[in-house]
């Protein structure tokens, strides 16, 4: 049972799909604490609802970066996490901070990597006039959205569809590979080869 700890930001909809793969049994993996830099952020509700070790940490009440970042490794050692997952967390984490769980922080962005990187991919791709895009799971690095990709999916770009319309498309797909790709970490199927993925048995 990997031991995963969620940081989120905002809505929390990709939070609830994985506290919903671990009650369903479909992942085996127990979530300790999930952690927000936003106040009264719905994430919090979630994991409140899901009786799930939830904190606010207000990057505010600390003078600079690496002291809100010195606190959340402090609260990360203190339940013992192995994989950091971002939900919607919207807030850079430092090279020192990403380099103290290398390998172990993962993220979920909304567009096919590399296209698209930064905020806003789904309005980018609609202004852009892309006929397919989609979402990645992948490992964080000291780039922004550069890590290796853990997995894909693709959805179809309509003629007409408003960024809200993609939005809602790629995040009904976010919802069903996030969960995988933290089974098959789980499952300890992941690799790192010369920068790429390899998924152990498919
Ligand atoms: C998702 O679109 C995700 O891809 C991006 O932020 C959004 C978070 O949504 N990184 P939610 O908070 O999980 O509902």
């Amino acid at each position: 049972m990997i031991k995963i700890t969620v940081f989120a930001s905002g809505r929390g909809s990709n939070l609830q799909a994985i506290i919903d793969a671990v009650s369903s049994g479909y992942l085996p993996a127990e979530i300790c604490l999930v952690v927000s830099d936003r106040e009264g952020a719905e994430a919090l509700s979630r994991a409140d609802r899901a009786g799930i070790t939830n904190k606010f940490i207000d990057p505010k009440s600390f003078e600079e970066q690496a002291d809100f970042e010195a606190e959340l490794l402090a609260e990360l050692r203190g339940v013992g996490v192995e994989l950091v997952v971002l939900a919607g967390f919207m807030r850079i984490l430092s090279a020192d901070f990403v380099g103290e769980f290398s390998n172990k922080i993962i993220n979920i962005h909304p567009s096919l990597l590399p296209a698209f990187k930064g905020l806003e991919a789904q309005k980018q791709a609609v202004e852009y006039g892309v006929r397919y895009s989609g979402c990645t799971v992948h490992f964080v690095d000291r780039g922004i959205d550069t890590g290796p990709i853990i997995l894909q999916a693709v959805v179809e770009v309509k003629e007409d569809d408003s960024v809200e319309d993609l939005a809602a498309r790629i995040l009904e797909q976010e919802h069903r590979i996030y969960p995988r790709a933290i089974k098959l970490i789980a499952e300890d199927r992941v690799k790192i080869e010369g920068g790429r993925v390899i998924i152990e048995g498919g």
